[in-house]
C-alpha cells in the first residue's frame, strides 16, 4: 500500500507555503472541508457528457453514483469535464476530434491534482479517446460506459439503432414502405438514454474496454437506465480508491496480452471494424506494438459466436440478459490469456468463474460458432498495399469472392447527388469511393456503407460489393471493403480506379485487387492531381499535419508513447 505522501494531490495541497494555503483555500470555496484534503486520495471524475452527446446525456447521474464509491471508500471526487464527441450531430465527422479529445482527457489529468481517475463515456469515439488519455497520463484510471438504450420496438419486430433504420431506409427508398410508417420508426427506435442498441462502435468499445482490464468484468452490457448500472458506478468508484492505494496504472494493464485479449474478443463478439483504428491508437499510447496483422491472426484463429445485431439477430439488451459480455469471455477462455490483470486485481479468469451463460441461442460455443472465423478481415493486394479491412459477418457470403466492373466516385457529395439516376449498374458492379479518408474525407468520415443505387434498390438487390478509404458506423452491414491503405488523397492506388476497371475481391484469400496492368496505374497516380488540403489553420490543420494513415491508428504521429511525455506535471 502506497504512502499517501507520495499521492500527486500532495504536492499541491500539502504544505505550508502561500500556493499550499491558496490552493486548499479555494477549493473550500466549493464548500469542502479542510478535512477532506487531509491526504486522502483524490479521484478525478472525467465526464463526456453533454447535451449534444445524446448517447451520454445521463452521465452526470452516473457520476454522482461514483462519487457515492469514492466517499465510501475514503477518497475526494472532483468531476470535470473534457470536450465530448456526439456521433449524430458533429461534422464533418467526429472521427476528427477523437484525438483532440484524448489530448484533452491526457492533460486534463495531468496538469491537476489527480490521485485517479474514472473515465465516464459512451459514444462511439468518446471511449477510445479517454483510453488514450488515461493510457498517455497513466495513473489509476478506471472506466464506467454509458450503457446501451434499451431495445426499440416496431410493428412486433425489435428495431436495432443504426442497422434497422437503415434497412428500413432502403425500403423507404424502394417504395417497400411509406412516410407515415418512417415517422413512426423515429418514434420507437430510441427509447431512452444510452448509446446504440447494437454490437456497433459504442458497444464494442465498451466491451474493448472490459476486455482489456479496464472496466469492472460484466460493465459493457448493462443497460443505461438499469439500476445495475448506478451500482456498478458505485463500485467502480470505491475500486479507484483503492486502485489509488496499490497504484495499479494503465500500464500495468494494457500489456500485449491484454490487447490480444481485447482482439479475440472483438472477432467473437463480430465487433466494429472501428475497432481495429482504435485498437491501434490505444496501443500505440500504451507502447504495446501492434499491427493489423495481429488483427487478421487472431481473426482466423477466433469463431465468432455472439449473435447480436447487425452480424446476427439480437440487441444489447438481449446479450445482457443472456450474461453479457464475462460469458463471452468464460467461453473464449482456453484463447485468452487468462492471467492477464484488469482493474479489479484480480485476473480475466478469476472475472469469469462463477458466470453462467443464460441462452445459448445468442452466445454460442467454439463448437458450434455462427462462424468458424472472428467478424473482421484484413485485406492486402495492389488496392490495399498497407491493408484494408471488412466485416465478413456481416457481408453477404455470395460476394464474399467477387470480380466486378467499377463505378467510381472521387466525392461522396457527388455519389449522393447521383445514386437515384439511372446509373450503369447490375449486381456484379463495385462501387467504389475515393478521398474519404484522413486527409481526404477530411477525418476519415463514416461513409463506407456507401448507398446502393436506387435502380438497384427497386430491382431487389439489396447488398453489392463496396470498396472506399472511408470507415463505417458499426451499425452497418454489408458487403463493404473499407479503411484502405494508404488513402486516395495521398496518391494510394485506390486514386487510380477508373470506371469499368474490374476489381476482384476474395475475402478467404485475404485479397483486394485492381486488375489493371502495374504500369498503368503507376502512370495514373504519376499524373493525377492531389486534392486541395481541406484546412490551412486551427486544429484541422493539425489533424491534417500529423494524422497517421488508417493501418497505424489515425493517431498523431507526436502523441505516441515513444515520442515522449507529456508537457504538463506536479506543480513546483
Ligand atoms: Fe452514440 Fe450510436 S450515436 S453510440
Amino acid at each position: 500500500m502506497r504512502d499517501p505522501k507520495t499521492f500527486r494531490s500532495t504536492a499541491w495541497f500539502q504544505g505550508d507555503q502561500y500556493e499550499h494555503l491558496s490552493r486548499r483555500a479555494w477549493l473550500r470555496s466549493e464548500g469542502f472541508s479542510d478535512a477532506a484534503f487531509d491526504g486522502r486520495p483524490v479521484i478525478g471524475i472525467c465526464n463526456s457528457w453533454s447535451e449534444l452527446t445524446n448517447c451520454n446525456a445521463h452521465l452526470r447521474q452516473v457520476a454522482e453514483a461514483v462519487k457515492r464509491g469514492v466517499w465510501a471508500a475514503g477518497g475526494v471526487p472532483l468531476e470535470f469535464p473534457t470536450i465530448s464527441l456526439g456521433e449524430m450531430f458533429m461534422k464533418p465527422t467526429t472521427m476528427l476530434f477523437r484525438n483532440l479529445m484524448s489530448m484533452d482527457v491526457e492533460e486534463s489529468i495531468t496538469a491537476n491534482p489527480i490521485d485517479g481517475v474514472v473515465l465516464l463515456c459512451g459514444c462511439d469515439k468518446t471511449t477510445p479517446a479517454q483510453l488514450m488519455g488515461a493510457a498517455s497520463a497513466d495513473i489509476p484510471a478506471i472506466m464506467v460506459t454509458g450503457g446501451p438504450m434499451l431495445s426499440g420496438r416496431w410493428n412486433g419486430e425489435p428495431l436495432g439503432s443504426g442497422t434497422d433504420g437503415r434497412k428500413l431506409f432502403e425500403a423507404l427508398r424502394a417504395g417497400r414502405i411509406g412516410e407515415e410508417q418512417w415517422a413512426e420508426v423515429e418514434g420507437c427506435i430510441s427509447r431512452s438514454a444510452g448509446h446504440c442498441t447494437v454490437m456497433g462502435t459504442a458497444s464494442t468499445m465498451a466491451s474493448m474496454a472490459e476486455s482489456l482490464g479496464m472496466m469492472l468484468s460484466g460493465g459493457a452490457a448493462i443497460p443505461a437506465v438499469d439500476a445495475r448500472r448506478y451500482q456498478l458506478a458505485e463500485a467502480s468508484g470505491r475500486r479507484i480508491v483503492e486502485m489509488v492505494l496499490e497504484d495499479l496504472t494503465p500500464s500495468r494493464i494494457l500489456t500485449r496480452e491484454a490487447f490480444e485479449n481485447a482482439i479475440r474478443t472483438d472477432m467473437a463478439i463480430g465487433g466494429s471494424t472501428n475497432a481495429v483504428v482504435h485498437l491501434l491508437a490505444i496501443a500505440g499510447r500504451a507502447g504495446v506494438d501492434l499491427c493489423l496483422d495481429d488483427f487478421d491472426r487472431i481473426s482466423r484463429e477466433t469463431p465468432y459466436i455472439t449473435n447480436v445485431k447487425p452480424s446476427g439477430q439480437f440487441l444489447m439488451e438481449d446479450f445482457f440478459y443472456a450474461g453479457g459480455l464475462p460469458c463471452v469471455t468464460k467461453e473464449l477462455l482456453p484463447l485468452l490469456h487468462g492471467d492477464a490483470l484488469t482493474v479489479s486485481g484480480r485476473t480475466v479468469a478469476d472475472e469469469v468463474q462463477e458466470v453462467q451463460i443464460r441462452n445459448r441461442d445468442l452466445i454460442k460455443t467454439l463448437d458450434q460458432p455462427l462462424n468458424p472465423e472472428g467478424g473482421t478481415a484484413i485485406l492486402y493486394g495492389n488496392l490495399a498495399p498497407n491493408g484494408a479491412v471488412i466485416k465478413q459477418t456481416a457481408a453477404s457470403p455470395h460476394l464474399l469472392r467477387h470480380r466486378g466492373k467499377a463505378l467510381v466516385f472521387d466525392r461522396y457529395e457527388t455519389l449522393r447527388a447521383r445514386i437515384d439516376d439511372d446509373l450503369d449498374v447490375d449486381e456484379n458492379t463495385v462501387m467504389v469511393l475515393q478521398n474519404a479518408g484522413p486527409l481526404g474525407g477530411p477525418g476519415f468520415p463514416e461513409w463506407g456503407h456507401l448507398p446502393i443505387p436506387t435502380k438497384l434498390l427497386k430491382a431487389g438487390v439489396n447488398d453489392i460489393v463496396r470498396v472506399s478509404d472511408a470507415r463505417m458506423s458499426g451499425t452497418s452491414f454489408g458487403t463493404d471493403v473499407l479503411h484502405v491503405s494508404p488513402e486516395a488523397a495521398v496518391g494510394g492506388p485506390l486514386a487510380a480506379v477508373r470506371t469499368g476497371d474490374e476489381i476482384e475481391l476474395d475475402v478467404p484469400g485475404r485479397r483486394i485487387d485492381l486488375r489493371v496492368d502495374e504500369r498503368e496505374i503507376e502512370g495514373r497516380l504519376a499524373d493525377r492531381k492531389p486534392p486541395a488540403a481541406h484546412y490551412r489553420r486551427g486544429y484541422g490543420r493539425l489533424f491534417l499535419d500529423q494524422v497517421t494513415q488508417a493501418h497505424l491508428g489515425c493517431d498523431f504521429r507526436f502523441l505516441g508513447r515513444n515520442a515522449g511525455t507529456s508537457a504538463a506535471g506536479a506543480p513546483s
